[in-house]
């Protein structure tokens, strides 16, 4: 046993924060042990705050056509192997009926940075879910927007936006991006979104490419700093159709290790076990909640897009009806002591 490692952590648990020094010795001390350790500490953090309830979010992937071409991912506009789509208004609804019908109360629309997805038909869209379910929250995934369009989708209805950070260490970032993205405007997305009042999220991904220990403290110090309301955290995978198509995957312990860190920094975020990981590890996503996770983000993308969706390969994507899927995920929760419950699942403040 490291007692120094145990320290940080108790330490970590009391106060929720470590320096940037820390938080890299912590890091570097990963061990079977700490693991085990810090993952105890995270349960108890988030079961004071959830019990041992699991929230759910209807994952509507709207499309896959994009301006960007972030090197890791595999819907990058220069992969002219990505077989494009974007869904119609009809199709998203359609897709939040059947959500809805099933017990989902948040309704996640996630895509591409693709300009015909404008402010403005955005908050279209938005208005139209929340005329059709006032008692869902909606979320937004859409990219980076100026922040009058990000004040729009705000007074449209919007309750939360999901931008990643994907680094906090602007050298790092610059390795991930192509020069016309820049770490200032991702950093200016965040605080606006935050400063409009969205329920915010932030992410990174774990073992990508030129991450270091040194940039993943970064994360950690940028996390309990800007303290967003959710946090996106999984493993990054290769995608072939990628220049990071050779480049190794993340591992399910690095990522196992960092959300129990993030849960103890702050205790009430609404942490996802993401699709990522569940594609990582067969168990993946129940040692996400092991871990102190208290979210999974299910797929409600029509059937006939969601292999389009592919950010990375061998996404997980199950063929299976919404009912069929709910019904697996519900006895695998349950397997391990956790419950899927029907409710918003805002953040407990
Ligand atoms: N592996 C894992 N995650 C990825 N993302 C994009 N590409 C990959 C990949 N190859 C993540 C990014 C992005 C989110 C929508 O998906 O962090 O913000």
């Amino acid at each position: 046993m490291n007692h120094e490692v145990n320290t940080l952590i108790d330490r970590l648990e009391q106060s929720g924060s470590l320096d940037i020094s820390e938080y890299e010795y912590l890091l570097s001390k990963r061990s079977g042990e700490a693991l085990e350790y810090v993952a105890k500490k995270a349960v108890i953090a988030r079961k004071k705050v959830y019990g041992n309830t699991i929230y759910i979010r209807g994952l509507i992937e709207v499309g896959n056509i994009c301006r960007n071409d972030c090197m890791y991912c595999g819907i990058r506009r220069s992969n002219s192997n990505c077989d494009r789509y974007r869904l119609t208004k009809e199709q998203i609804l359609e897709c939040c009926h059947e959500g809805y019908e099933h017990g989902f109360r948040t309704f996640v629309m996630q895509g591409g940075e693709d300009g015909a997805f404008s402010a403005g038909r955005v908050c279209e869209i938005v208005s139209e879910i929340k005329k059709l379910y006032p008692d869902c929250a909606v979320t937004l995934s859409l990219g980076e927007y100026k922040r009058a369009e990000y004040k729009a989708m705000f007074n449209a209805g919007a309750d939360r936006y999901l931008l990643r950070h994907e680094t906090a260490d602007k050298q790092h970032y610059e390795k991930l991006h192509p020069s016309e993205m820049s770490f200032e405007n991702r950093m200016r997305c965040l605080y606006d979104l935050k400063d409009i009042g969205f329920q915010t999220g932030c992410g990174f991904m774990v073992g990508s490419p030129y991450q270091t220990l040194g940039t993943l403290a970064k994360d950690l110090k940028f996390i309990e700093e800007f303290s967003p309301q959710m946090c996106g955290i999984g493993p990054f995978i290769p995608h072939r159709d990628t220049p990071f198509g050779n480049m190794a995957a993340g591992t399910l312990e690095l990522t196992l290790y960092l959300l129990s860190i993030v849960r103890l920094i702050k205790p009430t975020l609404l942490l996802p076990s993401t699709t990522a990981l569940g594609t990582l590890n067969e168990t993946g996503r129940e040692r996400g909640i092991l871990a102190g996770a208290n979210v999974i983000m299910p797929n409600l993308s029509p059937l006939s897009v969601r292999k389009k969706y592919e950010l990375y390969n061998n996404k997980l994507c199950s063929g299976a009806e919404t009912a069929e899927y709910l019904n697996e995920l519900r006895a695998r929760m349950e397997r391990i002591g956790y419950e899927i419950v029907i409710a918003r699942g805002d953040i407990k403040e």
